[in-house]
């Protein structure tokens, strides 16, 4: 054999070997999800890494409508809970997956005062606002740029908050970026930029399952929080304003414990949330990003753990799912507590509470955030 063709032979195999090892590395794919009711077509992007995790982010409220990870036996297992179909998302979703915006979580009576100036916003939650009002970030449709490179691939999701939108002062550019790494990791870059002087909370709102059956109650899971304090609420879920140490009470997740365990204790905080519904006060704020939460499943051996560089997480333990919602699966509805949420995000109320950390944005600062999903499964 001539050297010329050994020379060729080698180099196709070299090709071969990159054209193969690039599959196993990250990808990411576009599809069409749907059509909105208003005629507007969304995509779906599925971005997946080379150990075995996926993440399904459409543009319709930019929302995770599924996350695949290895379970402790590596069989891909589904741990969010979401629809099949972009109605069920437009009708009454319970915020699945999305993403929270402009102030996730409550404004007391739907209004907050900015330099003398009284703002009014949708009272969507009784008398309060909620996760930002009628059209919130959740019910909007984002543009995205996709992009990949060696070790991860991300999804960049931006739009212009126009100035009045849901009563908020302020044109606001918003970015989210959705980041999916080697190391199971799922990182949510928020960043935002307003041309006056405004108010900014945003959140991922991702129901998690992570037994494997995501219609099944969560009370089996463990938790851990970060959290030496939560913030007492009223009736209608707005903190008191005192921060409460979390010692002898239900709210005590310093060391792993069965969500189950406490949720039905005749304490007066619990009934006032039917369950956990409340913001814990992360401990060590300000340190950057830092460890928020752990939440593991015995059976199926996924852990998930969150860190982030906000000062609260809210806890949400499913109280209003009741089975009308669909599953994915044919005949499966969402249960009573199948699934948990921990937002992570600054004190709800803050526009009205001087003393929690500030949520106002100046034109010319960024506000810039990061929350980091981390899977991984224990024997
Ligand atoms: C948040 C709230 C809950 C509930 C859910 C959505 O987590 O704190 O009270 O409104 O969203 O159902």
């Amino acid at each position: 054999m001539n050297k010329t063709l050994i020379l060729g032979v080698l180099f196709s195999i070299a090709w071969m070997g990159c054209q193969f090892s690039d599959v196993k590395k990250v990808n990411i794919e576009k599809t069409t999800f749907g059509v909105t009711k208003d005629k507007k077509s969304v995509e779906k992007y599925r971005l997946s890494n080379i150990n075995g995790m996926a993440v399904e982010i459409i543009t319709y409220g930019g929302i995770i409508t599924s996350i695949q990870v290895p379970n402790r036996e590596g069989k891909e297992t589904e741990v969010t809970l979401g629809f099949n179909s972009l109605n069920d998302y437009e009708e009454g979703s319970p915020y699945f997956g999305a993403l929270v915006g402009r102030y996730a979580n409550r404004i007391a009576g739907g209004a907050f005062r900015l330099d003398g100036i009284d703002y009014t916003l949708a009272q969507n939650n009784g008398a309060n606002h909620l996760h930002g009002g009628i059209q919130g970030f959740d019910k909007v449709i984002w543009d995205a740029e996709a992009k990949k490179s060696k070790d991860q691939v991300e999804l960049k999701l931006f739009r212009l908050s126009p100035d009045g939108e849901e009563g908020y002062p302020g044109d606001l550019q918003v970015e989210v970026t959705y980041t999916l790494t080697q190391d199971n990791e799922i990182v949510v870059d928020y960043f935002a930029t307003t041309s006056q002087k405004t108010i900014i909370n945003l959140t991922q709102h991702t129901y998690f399952n992570l037994s494997g059956n995501p219609t099944s109650s969560i009370l089996d899971h463990k938790l851990k929080l970060n959290a030496d304090a939560y913030l007492p609420v009223d009736k209608t879920l707005i903190p008191l304003g005192e921060i409460h140490s979390v010692k002898d009470t239900p709210f005590d997740f310093r060391a792993f414990k069965l969500i189950g365990k406490d949720i039905d204790d005749k304490e007066e905080q619990i009934k006032r949330g039917l369950g956990y519904d409340h913001c814990w006060v992360v401990n060590n704020p300000n340190t950057g990003v830092r460890e928020v939460a752990s939440a593991q499943h015995p059976d199926s051996g996924i852990v998930l753990d969150i860190a982030s560089d906000q000062p609260g997480v809210q806890f949400y333990s499913g109280n209003f799912l009741d089975g009308t919602l669909p599953a994915r699966s044919d005949d499966q509805f969402y249960n009573y507590r199948s699934g948990f949420c921990l937002e992570t995000q600054h004190f709800p109320d803050s526009p009205n509470q001087p003393e929690f950390p500030s949520v106002v944005l100046l034109p010319g600062q960024n506000y810039k955030t990061q929350t980091v999903f981390r899977f991984s499964t224990q024997n």
